[in-house]
């Protein structure tokens, strides 16, 4: 090794010792006759002292030195001279005064600073990764996610799963967005689709009796990029066979549990995770994934508003549609300017319209420009129901169920924004459980997958699936986190017939179906268990107990937005010889059509 020691590492027990160190230089102080380096490696930092009376070699090669060379140095590990500790550092009782240094690599002036957090556009981040991933900040989160992951090897390892890798090159296995295709030189013209989860693959695992399988595992999907989304990510995917719906939970439940008080500093809201019906999760705050650190719910005020003189709201409620509000406290002062961001959002998310009462802080009185339409009484009912008090503004948006749930879990996040909620460092994990089978809008005709095809109606309703299709709940069940969905799965059809029932309710023909799932669909009929399965997405986990805001803080290497790495300027075109050899040609796209 070119180094004896960390720069982390040494201590007051090491003073007296003659230690090598290497690493980059931090910062570099020149103090005439003097010079101070912090030396940086992955462990630490360490204070160098270079005297020109001690080593005049050495003083020469440091006087050449800059931020970022790469150095070693040679030399005894000393007391820092009495009130020049520096308590901030693990290291800060020693400093090492050098008898030797070796310049092992120069560096260019970098892009941005590295000792330092400052603010640093992303463009420029992501263009220079690999010096992005020297700072502070980067290497805590990739050290946490490599704790994180071991962690839950650990954890499955001890109950009895085994990891087995499954194949990138395969074949569509949808979860709802675009394949990434491959195409193969073998066979031109056809092409492997990189797989979005190993789904049928784990199933398939289970029909081959390995009953607990886990995978750190690699998907890929092409679909718009968010905060929360990249088009390569990693799952835990697991699946158990002989199992029911709570095995996985409470086994999920003591993973989460266990892996965050282990590896995060982040405190949990509850070690017992709520379980939601989707049907509540819904109600009370418009969205399947709610965040539950704080409460603004969703409160239904249709039985008032259909009764008020405010025509919108009685034909709404005559016509079988909701009206919706929730209570914004202390905000009865919001600015016009305020109010009308507040409304473009709802307009955003399909609202024709967002009406507002605002409780004066002093009076009491009711402002608004609906106000007039209510009655005293109905007024009083409103604002206890929504046990909105003086100074509080109360928010209400009617519409068909799935606009105003939209609109007013919007505003529902964006209040608590505002409002400082969302700051609470703290993890609210909960279940959502009881999902429908299907989603509730129909896609060409046909039912869309609320999960995915594989997902098992709940066995009672199993007759419904002839009679009334969009009544069936399913055995899904998503975790949530803070607002993000951070796993999902369910309990399998594992019975042929079944699973191609649900097929043809989605719109394959039994045709389409064994030629893309053939192999699954046979494999049921070879003695399938009962199983089930669900994927945390690591990613989105790692990010939550590292307070990071967007995932790509907690990769090494994420796309853009734009799906493209900057640094390695990936997608990029190929040599004419490739696509030959592929039997592909580029058909560009006509500007005019
Ligand atoms: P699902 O599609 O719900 O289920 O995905 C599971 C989890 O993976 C994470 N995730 C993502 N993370 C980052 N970027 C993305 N583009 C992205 N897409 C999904 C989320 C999500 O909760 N095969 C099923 C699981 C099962 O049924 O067992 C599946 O993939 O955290």
């Amino acid at each position: 090794m070119l180094k004896t020691h960390s720069c982390g590492e040494l201590r007051r027990e090491h003073i007296g010792q003659t230690v090598t160190l290497a690493g980059w230089v931090n910062r570099r102080r020149d103090m005439g006759g003097v010079i101070f380096i912090d030396l940086r490696d992955r462990a630490g930092k360490t204070q160098v002292v270079i005297d020109a009376g001690r080593s005049r070699a050495a003083f020469t090669a440091a006087e050449g030195v800059r931020s970022e060379y790469v150095v070693q140095v040679s030399g005894q590990v000393s007391a820092r001279p009495a009130g020049q500790e520096n308590s901030q550092m693990p290291t800060g009782d020693v400093e090492v005064l050098a008898d030797r240094v070796v310049v092992l690599n120069p560096a260019k002036t970098t892009p941005f600073a590295i000792d330092r957090d400052d603010p640093v556009d992303e463009t420029t981040r992501l263009r220079y990764r690999y010096l992005d991933l020297r700072r502070e900040r980067m290497q805590r989160n990739l050290i946490l996610r490599h704790n994180a992951v071991k962690f839950i090897r650990d954890f499955l390892g001890s109950r009895g799963f085994i990891e087995v890798e499954t194949p990138i090159l395969f074949k569509s296995t949808p979860e709802g967005a675009r394949d990434y295709l491959v195409p193969s030189r073998v066979h031109p013209g056809k092409f492997y689709a990189l797989p979005q989860s190993p789904q049928q693959l784990k199933q398939l695992l289970m029909v081959a009796g390995y009953e607990r399988y886990f995978q750190i595992a690699r998907c890929f999907r092409d679909e718009d990029l968010r905060a929360d989304r990249q088009p390569e990510f990693t799952q835990l995917d697991m699946e158990m066979s002989f199992v029911e719906r709570d095995d996985i939970l409470d086994l999920i439940e003591a993973l989460m549990v266990g892996m965050v008080q282990a590896v995060s500093l982040v405190p949990l809201a509850h070690t017992q995770f709520p379980r939601l019906s989707y049907a509540e999760a819904t109600e009370r705050f418009g969205t399947d994934r709610p965040d539950l650190r704080y409460g603004l719910e969703l409160v239904d005020i249709g039985d008032i508003a259909g009764r008020s003189a405010f025509r919108v709201f009685a034909e709404n409620v005559a016509a079988g549609k909701r009206v919706k509000a929730i209570c914004a406290p202390g905000c009865a002062t919001y600015s016009r300017k305020q109010l009308d961001d507040l409304e473009s959002m709802a307009r955003a998310q399909g609202a024709k319209a967002l009406a507002w009462l605002a409780i004066q802080p002093d009076s009491g009185e009711i402002r608004g420009p609906i106000a007039k339409f209510f009655t005293v009484d109905q007024l009083i009912t409103l604002t206890e129901r929504l046990e909105a008090k003086p100074g509080d503004l109360i928010l209400i948006a009617s519409d068909s169920k799935a606009i105003v749930h939209n609109v007013l879990s919007t505003l529902r996040t964006e209040l608590a924004r505002r409002l400082g909620y969302t700051d609470q460092k703290q993890l609210a994990f909960a279940w959502v459980i009881d999902f429908p089978l299907f989603e509730e809008e129909m896609e060409e005709g046909h039912f869309a997958p609320s999960h995915h095809m594989f997902t098992a109606p709940k066995p009672e309703h199993i007759p419904l699936l002839d009679s009334d299709p969009a009544a069936v709940l399913s055995q899904q069940y998503d975790l949530v986190c803070n607002g993000y969905e951070v796993a999902g799965g369910s309990i399998r059809i594992h019975d042929q017939e079944l699973q191609a029932k649900i097929m043809s309710l989605i719109g394959f023909s039994m045709t389409q179906a064994r030629e893309q799932f053939g192999h699954l669909l046979e494999a049921f009929e070879f003695g399938a268990p009962p199983h089930g399965g669900i994927a945390p997405g690591i990613d989105r986990l790692v990010a939550l107990m590292a307070g990071e805001p967007n995932i790509r803080e907690v990769m090494a290497f994420p796309k853009t937005a734009q799906a493209t790495d900057l640094m390695a300027d990936a997608p990029s075109a190929v040599l004419p010889r490739q696509l030959d050899e592929l039997q592909l040609a580029i058909k560009t796209k006509d500007k005019a059509g």
